[in-house]
């Protein structure tokens, strides 16, 4: 039994400035530790959600918070607690940083100036960097990657960091086969191997639902919540993507089958 709540809402909305309401009547809890995904058509407030338990967003009404700590009343303490990879990063890439300078960010962010990275962080960084097969680009400018790369080294800088959260949002966009095994293999070895806990907003459930305690099917408000095999549900299924999307079962596993998700790879 989990003795503590890794994220819970309470009745939470959330409205931007437009007057458009993302997120209305989202009530759920999800227990410490955990691996879970957060899924949902593209619109389905899933961003909005992440971005509001970090406290970037205000709720319009209710609450949600991280580790018993509220987005609003607490929210130094929370970011200091996760590690968060937005879905569009702002890194300027007319800047030259080489890819050690953006993993050594991860570690130098939450120290105080002057921000010089020890031996220690570099040594967290090689290794971050090394779990996603990435090592031998440490001095390479970032901005001559591929949209893959850049991603490999976004969740290494993660990685790289200390706190109980890593919160991603879409860490598997834009990447191919190679890097989303990659980068799903270093999140799962990661996880078992620390004590932190993984939040993964995802597109596609498929390449991690054996690594996956809790999913939240997200449309706006609350569709499913609980163990995959529980809400990989083809009712509930067809709710969050429409009347074509199935379940197939193979190999004692249930793979979700959207017209936006990737079932070439499980037929
Ligand atoms: N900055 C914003 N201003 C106004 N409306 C917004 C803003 N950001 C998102 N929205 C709206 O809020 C709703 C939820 O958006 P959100 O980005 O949370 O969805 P999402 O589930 O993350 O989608 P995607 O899968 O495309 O990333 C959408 O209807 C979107 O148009
Ligand atoms: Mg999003």
């Amino acid at each position: 039994m989990a003795t503590e709540s890794l994220i819970s809402a309470q009745d939470l909305a959330v409205r931007y400035p437009n007057g458009e309401i993302a997120l209305h009547h989202v009530t759920f809890e999800v227990g410490f530790p955990s691996f879970m995904a957060i899924i949902g058509p593209n619109g389905s407030g899933k961003s909005t959600l992440v971005k509001t338990a970090l406290g970037l967003l205000k709720p319009l009404r209710g609450s949600v918070g991280l580790l018993g700590l509220d987005s609003v009343k607490n929210q130094s303490q929370i970011r200091r607690l996760v590690r968060y990879v937005p879905q569009r990063d702002r890194i300027e890439l007319n800047v030259p940083m080489k890819v050690k300078d953006i993993v050594l960010m991860g570690r130098l962010v939450k120290k105080p100036p002057p921000r010089v990275a020890s031996e220690n962080d570099k040594a967290a960084a090689k290794s971050a960097l090394r779990q996603v097969a990435m090592e031998e680009f440490w001095e390479r400018p970032f901005p001559e990657l591929s949209g893959g790369q850049r991603q490999r080294v976004l969740v290494a800088r993660a990685l790289a960091g200390e706190g109980p959260i890593l919160m991603l949002d879409e860490p598997l966009a834009g990447t191919d086969a190679d890097s989303q095994n990659l980068i799903v293999d270093a999140l799962g070895v990661y996880h078992s191997e620390n004590d932190v806990s993984i939040i993964m907003v995802t597109h596609d459930l498929n390449p991690i639902h054996t690594l996956v305690r809790d999913v939240l099917m997200l449309k706006n408000t609350v569709v499913g919540v609980g163990a995959p095999c529980d809400v990989m549900d083809p009712g509930l299924v067809r709710e969050l993507y429409g009347p074509t999307a199935k379940i197939v079962e193979h190999s004692g596993h249930r793979y979700c089958v959207t017209r936006d998700s990737g079932v070439d790879r499980h037929d």
